[in-house]
């Protein structure tokens, strides 16, 4: 009657859930956000729409979307204390490392989920960590070229304020290219949830202690940025730049990821889900080609990842072990074109998997049935045995 179902105790505290957010179908390369398809959204929503659905479980009337783009630009700003922070990290800190901290420090500024009933502010809090989020990637980009911050437009679409605080500059005449625009807001959409990968799984077992919002988005940006998981959009760009810097052929760098002697692998390729192509990875191939269009091969890089994926789809190897170019293959080549940093991608990751790991952290927390999270393990130290005393040890 709670409309919650009630399970297994032990499936709950495994730190395994139910959920009612996102549903991927490996086999059948199937992903749906609170059943609606992703082709479907990526083709007739923005960003914006899509996070609301995310964290709401509805898709906002043309109003409800308005109020809450107004909302997410009121809170556009970061306290000036916390713009002081960025100036301490090294010039070349990793955006990632100052986008983990800096989540995490929200909570000292803006302490309302600490407040005795901290139910009376979550919807302030997430329209707060939505757009601060967005700002402090800009931000930490501009620190890392010695740049002056450049604050939020109220007339500037989410993806346009976040272009604009990237790239703008007194001295140029910048604004933010319309394909660009429409590429970033279709991969922020693409990255914005995937059921219980590994960042995401993260927020939910650090918000199931009832830490607070920032603290546990924190954590799953931590998560992310692993070169296994949200950092190998990163490690796409790494590893082609490799093959061109050590005028490698394709072929070879196909065979060695293919040699069980090492522990190469083809960044962006393979998934632990997916056992056909990504989804995602079919809507970014098609944007790609877009962003393409109007930049132009200006370097050598795309040459060699078009190769590359034409080779990998057609190696036996790879048909046989269900390997697929995934949303990161195209994700890294579509930011490289846009002349993003390759640093920032995992940055814009998080930004588009933040509304996900907001529904998962409220879905957890507003379910009665579920506990802490709790994995188990099998234990397989060593048996029983005595203390001997330091003096006697040998
Ligand atoms: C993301 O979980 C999510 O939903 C994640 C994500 C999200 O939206 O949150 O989708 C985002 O993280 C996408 C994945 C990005 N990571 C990479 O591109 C890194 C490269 N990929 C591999 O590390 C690997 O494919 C994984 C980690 C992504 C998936 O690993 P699996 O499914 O556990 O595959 P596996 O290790 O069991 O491999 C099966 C076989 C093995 O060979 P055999 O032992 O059978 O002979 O495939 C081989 C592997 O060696 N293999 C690869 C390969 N990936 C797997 N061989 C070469 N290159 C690769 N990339």
């Amino acid at each position: 009657d709670t409309g919650y179902i009630t399970y297994d105790p032990g499936f709950i505290n495994t730190g395994s859930c139910m959920s009612s957010i996102c549903y991927i179908d490996g086999e059948k390369g199937i992903l749906r956000y609170r059943g609606y398809d992703i082709a479907d959204l990526v083709q007739n929503c923005d960003f914006i729409e899509v996070a609301y659905l995310l964290v709401k479980g509805v898709l906002p009337t043309l109003d409800e979307r308005s109020n809450y783009a107004r909302l997410l630009n009121k809170h556009s700003m970061l306290h000036t204390d916390m713009r002081n922070f960025f100036r301490s990290y090294p010039h070349d800190a990793h955006p990632m490392a100052i986008l983990a901290s800096m989540v995490a420090s929200l909570s000292a500024f803006y302490p309302e989920m600490e407040e005795k009933d901290p139910e009376d502010n979550i919807d302030l809090t997430v329209t707060r960590l939505l757009s601060k989020m967005r700002t402090i990637a800009a931000f930490s980009y501009r620190q890392s070229i010695g740049y002056d911050f450049v604050d939020p437009r109220y007339d500037y679409s989410y993806c346009e304020n976040f272009l604009n605080m990237m790239f703008s500059s007194p001295v140029l005449d910048y604004h933010p290219d319309p394909v660009h625009v429409k590429a970033l807001n279709q991969l922020l959409i693409l990255h914005a949830d995937h059921e219980q990968n590994c960042s995401t799984s993260a927020v939910r077992l650090v918000g199931s202690s009832e830490a607070n919002l920032y603290a546990s988005v924190a954590a799953g940006c931590c998560a992310l940025w692993g070169p296994k998981h949200g950092g190998a959009n990163q490690a796409v760009i790494e590893m082609l730049n490799k093959i061109i810097k050590e005028g490698l052929s394709v072929k070879e760098i196909v065979e060695k990821a293919k040699d069980k002697s090492n522990t190469f692998r083809l960044s962006g390729f393979g998934h632990r889900v997916y056992k056909t192509f990504d989804p995602r990875a079919r809507i970014a191939k098609q944007m790609c080609q877009e962003v393409l269009n109007v930049e132009g091969m200006h370097d050598s890089l795309m040459e060699v990842a078009l190769e590359l994926e034409d080779i990998a789809i057609h190696d036996d190897y790879f048909i046989e072990r269900n390997l697929y170019p995934n949303i990161d293959f195209y994700t890294g080549i579509i930011f490289h074109l846009m002349r993003i940093p390759q640093q920032m991608f995992t940055v814009l990751f998080a930004m588009g998997r933040l509304p996900g790991w907001i529904a998962h952290y409220l879905e957890w927390r507003h379910d009665p049935y579920q506990k802490i999270g709790r994995p188990r393990q099998i234990y397989a130290g060593p048996e029983t045995r005595k203390v001997i005393p330091l003096s006697l040890r040998t």
